[in-house]
């Protein structure tokens, strides 16, 4: 493996913790998103049934490892990274949408880019939504047991755990790119750490996170920052 792709990684796990600032999108924006995926049919589909043309599919694009589509025949520099399991984040994709040919060295994606920044929003926003229906995430974290939803969380317990959050979601609710978790409704809260623990929703930080924790440790931070009024 050469060093630049060793450096590549250490750059990608960095942009993670870099705001780009994709969260809080509404629908209108979403369905912007859909207008501008124009630029990217000429080589890519998504959604039912989609194939592989120029591009790859981009079916289930969040949380994919990069290259990893059987049959299309990658770049020798996605391949690169496939080998190292880097997966398809939010951030990740805005470096690429941006300038495809500077950030990933040798990649086949013959796209000058999209330099507005708001347009690589909507149109990640409304790639990550048909990602999800098609992986059908959303049924299965809806599904969780009620004997999970129901666990009485302990509020000073959830305090105690909480400070390991607090190094990325600020304990003001401020939204900087990491999401806001404070004063949501309690079940949402256990459906959302749930689906990270599940492996439903890929994020390897956030995935990492709650597989340490136990169903009654999530029950007692979703009762904490329940609390936490701003
Ligand atoms: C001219 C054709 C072309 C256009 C236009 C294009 N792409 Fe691509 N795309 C490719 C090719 C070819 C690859 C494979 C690159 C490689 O192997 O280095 C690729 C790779 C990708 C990947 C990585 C897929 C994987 O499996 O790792 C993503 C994500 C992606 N493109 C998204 C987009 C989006 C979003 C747009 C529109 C904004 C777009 N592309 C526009 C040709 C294109
Ligand atoms: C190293 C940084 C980091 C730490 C530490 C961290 N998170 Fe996260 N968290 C993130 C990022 C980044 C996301 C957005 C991931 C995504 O796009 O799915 C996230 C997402 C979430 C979400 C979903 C938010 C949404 O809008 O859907 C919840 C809930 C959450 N984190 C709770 C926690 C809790 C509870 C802890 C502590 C036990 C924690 N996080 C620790 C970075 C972190």
């Amino acid at each position: 493996m050469r060093l630049f792709t060793v450096l590549f990684a250490l750059m990608l796990v960095a942009s993670i913790f870099l705001n780009v600032g994709l969260h809080n999108v509404s629908a209108t924006e979403i369905v912007g998103g859909e207008k501008i995926f124009k630029k990217c049919k000429t080589c890519h589909q998504i959604g039912a049934g989609a194939k592989n043309r120029v591009g790859p599919h981009l079916n289930e694009i969040g949380g994919r490892v990069v290259g990893s589509v059987e049959n299309f025949k990658y770049s020798n520099s996605l391949l690169e990274l496939k080998e190292q399991a880097i997966r398809w984040e939010k951030p990740m994709l805005d470096k690429y949408l941006k300038e495809p040919r500077k950030f990933i060295q040798g990649t086949n994606m013959n796209f000058s880019g999209i330099t507005d920044e708001l347009e690589r929003k909507k149109i990640i926003e409304f790639i990550w939504q048909v990602s999800e229906s098609t992986q059908g995430s959303s049924v299965q974290e809806n599904s969780l047991p009620e004997e999970i939803l129901s666990i009485a969380g302990d509020r000073d317990y959830g305090e105690y755990l909480s400070s390991e959050c607090a190094t990325c979601h600020q304990a003001s609710g401020k939204d900087e790119g990491i999401p806001s978790i404070t004063n949501w409704p309690v079940k949402s809260f256990i459906i959302a750490l749930h689906a990270y623990k599940n492996g439903n929703r890929k994020h390897p930080i956030m995935e990492m996170i709650t597989k340490r924790l136990s169903n009654e440790e999530i029950a007692s931070l979703a009762i904490f920052f329940n609390s936490i009024n701003n």
